[in-house]
Formats: C-alpha cells, structure tokens, sequence
C-alpha cells in the first residue's frame, strides 16, 4: 500500500533500481537508479488522493491533453483507480530480463457519459536490468456503435534535477512549436538548446524520436526515446505559477522540469477494432558517456 492506503506496485532490478507504480492514474511516481537515487520529481505538496492527480511522477493524459477539447484538463485517465491485467495479449517487447506490471483502464458508465467512447487502455510498465524505464500504451476502440473516436495524449514525465538554470534541453532546435503561454501562437525554436530563464510552457511539432536532458550540475543526463508519439511538451511552472498551484511548494520549480512525449497537434484516430502504440523509454545516464544524437 502507498499513501492514503492507495495500492501500489514495486518493480526491482537488484538491489537498488526500482520504479513504483500507484494503480490510482497508471501513474509512475518513482524511478531510482543504481545508486537508489530518486531520477523523478513529486512534490512534496502532492496530494495522493482521488480525484486530484498525483502532482508529479509520469501522469498519463488521456484522451485529451490539457484543455484541447471539452474534458476536464490532462483528461480523465490519471484520475482513475486502474486495475492489474493478468492476461494481457502479447506485447511486442522482449521481456525476459525486465521486472514489469500490466495495467488496464475501461471506461465506467460515468466516464461514457462524459466521453461517449467504449475503450481498453493497455499500459505496460517495465523496468530493464539496467535500470531504463518503459512504459508501453495500448489504446483500443472497443466501440459496438462501429464510430471512430480522435484523442490527443502525453506522458507527462517530471524529472528531477539540480537547479532549472542548470539544466537544457536538447534534440528540439529548429523545430516548430506552440506557445501555450501565448495563445498557442506558433514559432520556430532558434536557440542551440533549451535554457530556461522563465515560465516555459511549448508544444514542440514533429520533433525526433530522442530528446535528452543535460544536468550539468548532476553531471546525468536523460535520455527520452518515444515512439508513436510525434509532439513533445516543455513545461517549468517556475514562480508565479508554482505559488498558483495548491499542491507544489513555492520553490520546487527549482527542481523539476516536464518533457512530455506526446500526440497533441493531430489527434489519434481509431476506427471500431484498431489498436494505437505509444512508447516511451527513459534512461539516466552519466553526461560523460553521453555523445548527443
Ligand atoms: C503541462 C501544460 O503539460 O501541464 C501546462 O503544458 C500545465 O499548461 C501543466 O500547466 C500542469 O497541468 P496540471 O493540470 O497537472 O496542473
């Protein structure tokens, strides 16, 4: 059991790697590496409590992000209580030496009303003996009504590093993306690498499959390997916003930054019976091995 007497799940490679995995949102709210050094961000203000997501970890938006559509913002997926699945179909990924949990979510008589869509939410999470994260999604229409049903999407990932003036973001120069902090205006990125100096909230359009994190200070870098998932989402509150929220510390902008790999500027589509992938691999490693693209 977790907080509040939440069920959680905890993957082990060894002694010290591990993950954590509350079935309240599908949500991953630890990763640690060999060293059992925590590699993801929660607040210490987060709220491990229905209905408000866990602020922090790798929340999963689904079916809609943010406020791209009528649902309630990040839709309802990381605010459902999800269940094991003890027979999930084959997954396309070798398993042998991975510590994993499937999960699934269905909509509830409740949630088809809000969102008229009959769906099977496959979510594989598994850790490898080197301790890289996996999460694998599964989104199938289950519809009878023979209607197709559109849905944006994003692992929304914080991780954690040593100071936000320290980190930069690399793998999304000369890209376009939306500014959610100017009315989703659209510009073309000109810097070298992503520094950030202030709020920052983008959508970045058709970006490569890896993006990475460069914590100078840390001297570890994060590797994000997505598949399926075309955007990715930058965000850092910073001070204002953090205040703004109930369930983040003053200061703890200081320590996090989301990259989210993403599906947001062209909605999925599923026909009645067709399956959509999305993946997401992350690895820490030391920055000295790390040689770019
Ligand atoms: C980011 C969005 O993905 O999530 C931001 O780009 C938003 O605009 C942030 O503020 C946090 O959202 P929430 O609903 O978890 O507070």
């Amino acid at each position: 059991k977790g907080a509040n007497g939440l069920d959680k799940v905890v993957l082990r490679q060894g002694p010290r790697i591990s993950a954590e995995v509350y079935l309240y949102g599908g949500h991953v709210t630890s990763w640690k590496d060999q060293f059992g050094e925590e590699l993801l961000f929660v607040s210490n203000k987060a709220i491990f409590k229905p209905p408000k997501a866990i602020r922090g970890g790798i929340p999963i938006c689904f079916p809609q992000f943010s406020n791209f559509g009528h649902l309630e913002a990040h839709g309802f997926a990381r605010n459902k209580i999800w269940t094991v699945d003890t027979d999930p179909p084959p997954f396309p990924v070798p398993i042998s030496s991975r510590a994993y949990i499937d999960l699934i979510l269905k909509p509830t008589d409740e949630d088809l009303k809000i969102w008229p869509h009959s769906f099977e939410y496959r979510l594989r999470i598994a850790l490898g003996p080197g301790g890289d994260l996996m999460l694998t999604s599964r989104i199938r229409n289950t519809n009878a009504d023979g209607k197709p049903f559109s849905f944006t999407f994003a692992y929304h990932t914080y991780f954690s590093i040593s100071d936000i003036s320290e980190i930069r973001v690399e793998g999304l120069e000369t890209l376009d993306y939306l500014d959610n902090l100017q009315d989703r205006a659209r510009f073309t990125e000109q810097g070298d690498a992503i520094v950030f100096e202030s709020e920052l909230d983008r959508i970045y359009l058709g970006t490569p499959s890896k993006i990475a994190i460069i914590d100078h200070e840390k001297k570890r870098t994060f590797v994000v390997r997505k598949g399926g998932l075309p955007d990715a989402v930058v965000w850092n509150p910073w001070d204002k916003k953090a205040k703004a929220m109930a369930d983040f510390g003053d200061d703890e902008y200081k320590r996090m930054v989301c990259v989210e790999a993403a599906a947001i500027e062209k909605p999925i589509t599923l026909k009645p019976g067709e399956e959509w992938t999305g993946k997401l691999e992350l690895s820490a490693v030391p920055s000295s091995y790390y040689s770019g693209q």
